[in-house]
């Protein structure tokens, strides 16, 4: 019989040997027990319980006998005590079995005497409850309802009575209890009861301990640690993770470009937590822009945003889980502008052509500048080059004018090319540029000018007619018919008749031309205007003088003024005395050159003479004096023939031929030349009285008439060139030119009573003028400017004219035509 008293061994073991005792008086032994003592242990005193010494039992030959089995015991033969054969346990030698008695004999050979011996093997709790599979796994439905009940594997304890599976117990948790059924052969079945539902969600597997103990001393158990897995339901939607997306892109973000994920999770599991996305698509042009992955939710762009169309898109979502379970949510889309739109030039109106006389402040153009941008991307500045002679001025709604901001003036530019441009406020900014272009009008505003304050032309004289003397050009900076100009000569007269009769001029060309031969000796220059006219309207007008100038040929031939030829076929006959000297002025030569210059300078040579050597005549003074004297075998008549020769190109020359009678008087002559037709008057101081009184009256007459006249031309030639300066231009014209020739001429007929009045007529020859004086003649421009005093020299020669009231030269003169 086990105890329930621990550590009372002795007690155990006083109790059963008083046990053995009554039961050998009885006939038969019984011993206890415990299993899983050591090997030897002492069960049971036999020698004592017998009644023998310890020592002859041994002698007696006790042996233990059993029936086929092996020995659990054996005797002690020094101690007559039965022992341990092994270690015995007791719960494989009887199982659950109890009380679990082994039986055997005892046999005491000597006397073949057969004991019963029943030794009882008590239960000691050496073994714990057991579970047959120690870490279950249990899976349950979330949905399962409260209340479900599982039946869980038992555990198995092999000691018996209080030391086998007493109690079960489950660790705390939420949603399990156990509950401990007893079945009918008192076995314990342990079964989990749901207590509350279970969420997956929440808590994918629960672990559960499961205790079972026995009540042994001390108490042994064993533990179950059950996995209880709670199996998915798709009881949970997809779900966002935001309930609404937002997100900005800017308008230039590129095709394909991932601009946002969305996410939806499900907290189921598996298929159940497959999510997809779709987009619902929109209406109208935001449709296409955007597509969505349906596996990751990626949001990319598939048509290029413009902020200039929409501003936002919004995008319909939905997720969806395996099993089909939905959520919606929405992305709005925002886009940003981006500076991606230059300004705009709008013409409202422009002005392709101004005049250039618009005052400043004309309106050139209107415009509008417009930038589909907005904000500081839309901020747009106008600007155009400086210096333009323009400015902007801004008006309404970004409105600009252009207006002029001074008078213009098309022949410094005649067109303009304004670059206008725009440029808007982004970073980096945009800008446009636009061209107008704006034509100046021409306005008659430049009259036609000559390069050159005057022209000066020569032309040399005898021109044919027709020539082209020479070519004006005006000019005209302003345009088309402003700048046609055509050339006239202004209305003037020159020596009596009108300019137009001496040149004219071609209108389109500017070429003069001559309509005359001009001729140098009649005016050696001629001054005109040429006017030229634009064709604008009014047409402006400008002139200039021309100063034409001829230039002289050498077209006239030495005119010899003396001696003259005689126009009644007489011829003056020179005289020289027989006592002259060598060297005495005999007579001079005259002549004149109408020509100037060079053409005009005249020189005189001897051609032929009767006597060689006798006369020689000076080069430019044409003075005949006499080589040698005078001898008496020379001839009384001499001859010579005396050129005169201008220096002109190719030179012209005169000749005259004088006639010289050499003797002393005049009635030697005519002795000599034995004429007596007329009577020689002898009284001859009487006569000289008369001619001395008459030379004086006459002399006075002479000078008050010189003055007279000379007052006289004065006076005339002063109010011509008055007269002719306030007409025309032709008032510088020096007035000695109109002198010239005639002028001497008419001096020249005027004085030969003087000539003749001076000679000595005691003498009876002439006195004839300073050599000096004729020197004069050589150049034009002395005669011009010596004219009155040559006038005289020229004057002092006589002319075949002879005045009536002095007879004796009539006389002498007839003296020499009979000579002749
Ligand atoms: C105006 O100027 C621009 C550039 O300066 C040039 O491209 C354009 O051809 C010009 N227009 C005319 C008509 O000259
Ligand atoms: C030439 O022009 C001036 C003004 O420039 C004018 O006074 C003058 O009368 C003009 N002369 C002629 C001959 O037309």
């Amino acid at each position: 019989m086990a105890k329930k008293l621990p550590g009372c061994r002795m007690l155990v073991l006083l109790c059963a040997l008083w046990a053995s005792l009554w039961e050998a008086r009885a006939g038969q032994i019984r011993y206890s027990m415990p299993e899983e003592i050591d090997q030897g242990s002492f069960v049971g005193s036999i020698a004592k319980d017998l009644g023998l010494e310890p020592q002859a039992l041994a002698e007696r030959g006790a042996r233990i006998v059993s029936r086929g089995r092996s020995q659990l015991f054996t005797l002690n033969p020094r101690s007559g005590n039965l022992i341990t054969a092994g270690r015995i346990d007791r719960e494989e030698l009887c199982a659950q079995s109890a009380p679990c008695l082994v039986n055997f004999n005892l046999l005491l050979e000597d006397k073949l005497t057969i004991y019963s011996v029943e030794v009882e093997v008590t239960d000691v709790n050496d073994n714990a409850p057991r579970f047959g599979v120690e870490e279950p796994e249990l899976k349950i439905s979330e949905t399962t309802t409260p209340g479900f009940r599982i039946p869980l594997k038992s555990a198995h304890d092999a000691d018996v009575d209080e030391n086998t599976l007493q109690k079960y117990e489950l660790n705390s948790n939420d949603h399990f209890s156990l509950d401990v059924r007893t079945g009918a052969d008192g076995n314990k079945y342990p079964e989990l009861v749901l207590e509350r539902a279970l969420d997956r969600e929440e808590e994918a597997v629960h672990h559960l301990v499961l205790v079972a103990s026995d009540g042994g001393s001390p108490v042994r158990s064993g533990t179950c640690r059950i996995r209880v897995k709670v199996l998915d339901v798709n009881d949970n939607a997809p779900v966002f993770t935001q309930p609404e997306y937002r997100v900005s892109v800017p308008e230039n973000m590129p095709v394909g470009t991932r601009i946002l994920t969305v996410t939806a999770t499900d907290p189921d599991e598996g298929y159940n937590a497959q999510v997809t996305y779709f987009q619902e698509q929109a209406p109208g042009e935001a449709a296409g822009v955007f597509e969505l992955k349906s596996t990751s939710g990626d949001i990319t762009i598939t048509k290029g945003l413009d902020y200039e169309k929409a501003k936002f898109h919004e995008i319909d979502i939905e997720a969806q889980d395996g099993p089909g379970l939905l959520t919606r949510t929405k992305v709005i889309v925002t886009v940003l502008d981006v500076n991606d739109n230059a300004p705009e030039f709008y013409m409202t109106s422009a002005t392709a052509s101004v005049p250039e006389d618009s005052p400043p402040g004309t309106v050139i153009a209107l415009f509008n500048v417009h930038d589909r941008d907005s904000g500081q991307n839309a901020l747009v500045t106008c600007s155009f080059p400086e210096m333009l002679p323009f400015k902007l001025e801004r008006s309404v709604d970004n409105y600009y004018r252009l207006v002029t901001t001074r008078a213009l003036d098309r022949e410094e530019f005649s067109f303009y090319n304004i670059t206008l441009s725009a440029k808007d406020g982004g970073n980096p900014s945009l800008s446009t540029d636009t061209h107008l272009l704006l034509q100046v009008a021409d306005i008659n505003d430049n009259p036609p000018f000559f390069p050159r304050g005057s022209y000066s032309a020569y032309i040399s004289e005898n021109n044919p007619r027709g020539t082209s003397i020479f070519s004006v050009l005006a000019y005209d900076p302003d345009s088309n018919d402003n700048a046609h100009v055509t050339y006239s000569l202004a209305e003037d007269t020159f020596q009596g008749e009108p300019m137009s009769s001496y040149i004219s001029i071609n209108s389109d060309t500017g070429v003069l031309y001559a309509l005359r031969s001009f001729d140098y000796e009649q005016f050696q220059d001629l001054q005109l205007w040429v006017i030229a006219v634009d064709s604008g309207n009014p047409p402006l007008s400008s002139n200039v003088s021309l100063s034409l100038f001829l230039v002289d040929q050498n077209d006239n031939m030495p005119e010899i003024l003396y001696p003259a030829l005689p126009t009644d076929g007489s011829t003056g006959v020179e005289l020289a005395p027989r006592s002259a000297d060598p060297g005495y002025l005999v007579t001079k030569v005259v002549a004149v050159d109408k020509d100037s210059g060079q053409n005009a300078w005249l020189s005189y040579r001897l051609l032929k003479a009767s006597e060689p050597g006798l006369f020689s005549v000076g080069l430019h003074t044409g003075e005949v004096r006499t080589a040698r004297a005078l001898l008496d075998r020379d001839a009384l008549k001499q001859s010579l023939v005396v050129s005169v020769q201008d220096h002109g190109q190719p030179p012209l020359s005169a000749t005259v031929t004088l006639t010289i009678a050499v003797a002393d008087n005049i009635p030697e002559v005519l002795a000599d030349l034995g004429s007596i037709r007329t009577p020689a008057n002898s009284d001859d101081s009487q006569l000289t009285l008369y001619l001395v009184v008459a030379v004086v009256v006459v002399s006075c007459v002479f000078l008050a008439f010189v003055i007279a006249l000379l007052a006289l031309r004065l006076r005339r030639w002063y109010m011509s060139r008055m007269l002719q300066a306030s007409r025309d231009g032709l008032g510088v014209i020096p007035a000695s030119h109109f002198v010239g020739v005639d002028g001497v001429r008419a001096f020249l007929q005027t004085y030969s009573h003087e000539v003749s009045l001076t000679a000595d007529s005691r003498k009876s020859h002439i006195i004839f003028p300073q050599p000096n004086y004729a020197d004069t003649l050589i150049s034009q421009e002395s005669c011009e400017k010596n004219d009155i005093l040559s006038v005289a020299v020229f004057a002092k020669f006589p002319v075949h004219q002879t005045p009536k009231m002095f007879p004796f030269i009539n006389r002498w003169f007839f003296y020499i035509l009979i000579l002749a």
